[in-house]
């Protein structure tokens, strides 16, 4: 593990040295919030829209807002030093010490910042429905917190299958989101993506994209769509803060000649937009 680079609380610490406390309600119980954002030729990219949504997510869990200073620190603990050429960014920040249970002792907040290099995004993935759902009603729909076991054993289901992604729909059998990306599908031309309230991440890259595209002229529509409308897109890609955006080869069974050309086109929307600076 000797090139994940860990600060915890003002210290950079040993990968495998252990420096959370046992009773961190992270931990115990998963009451934390994170965000991962890319490092590109050692420059992290979008933190000020990461530190925003990780806003979100603390006040949505109930906890104190986190420290920017403190994790635009830890940032800058863990990028100095040899450039990361392409590689994630993570900060969790979690309740601090807690009881075991799920209630909360007034507690300081944990902040850890780590990076760690990764390889760049193949140029494109299958993916595959999942039998589980994501539950918009739930009290952390749309938060990006720790607790996401529900995310690892989907995208466990979707490795052994060959793909990359795993799909939910929600309760109401509607198309959503992935377990760490959110998609996107092309039908006639139109692109169109799950809104907010199908209980979806708020993602960064989808909020870039959406703006980036409409901007350069490509319909974008942001509404509930039925999860089969995977067996009837003509195109079908993902976004995250690792894929940037990443077409999709196959659904289930389901081939695609791919990327086509909307995908192609928001790709190259992307690339050169993203490049016009590493704070959007
Ligand atoms: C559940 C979920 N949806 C969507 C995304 C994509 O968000 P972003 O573009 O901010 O990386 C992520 C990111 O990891 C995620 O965890």
């Amino acid at each position: 593990m000797t090139d994940i680079r860990v600060w915890v609380d003002g210290v950079l610490v040993d990968a495998d040295t252990p420096a959370v406390s046992a009773v961190d309600h992270g931990v115990t119980v998963g009451d934390g919030a994170f965000e991962t954002a890319k490092i590109d030729a050692g420059v992290p990219f979008a933190v000020t829209r990461h530190l925003r949504r990780l806003d979100r997510t603390m006040a949505g869990l109930g906890l104190p807002p986190a420290d920017h200073g403190r994790i635009r620190d830890g940032i800058r603990a863990v990028l100095d030093g040899d450039p990361i050429d392409f590689g994630r960014l993570r900060w969790t920040v979690t309740g601090g010490r807690g009881p075991l249970g799920s209630d909360r002792h007034d507690s300081d907040l944990t902040h850890i910042v780590t990076a760690v290099p990764h390889a760049r995004p193949e140029a494109q993935g299958r993916v595959v429905t999942v039998p589980w759902v994501r539950n918009e009603r739930a009290a952390t729909a749309g938060l990006k917190t720790t607790s996401y076991a529900d995310n690892v054993i989907a995208l466990a289901h979707a490795k052994e299958r060959g793909a990359v992604e795993a799909i939910f729909a929600n309760t109401r059998g509607e198309l959503c989101e992935a377990t760490g990306s959110n998609v996107f599908v092309v039908l006639d031309g139109v692109v169109h993506t799950p809104p907010l309230d199908s209980g979806c991440l708020a993602g960064i890259t989808r909020e870039l994209v959406l703006e980036w595209c409409r901007e350069d002229g490509i319909e974008m529509v942001e509404e509930a769509l039925p999860l089969d409308v995977l067996t009837r897109a003509d195109e079908v890609f993902l976004t995250s803060s690792i894929k940037d955006v990443l077409p999709v080869s196959a659904v289930d069974d389901r081939v695609f000649a791919s990327p086509g050309p909307v995908t192609s086109r928001a790709r190259e929307v992307w690339a050169r937009y993203s490049g016009q600076g590493i704070d959007p």
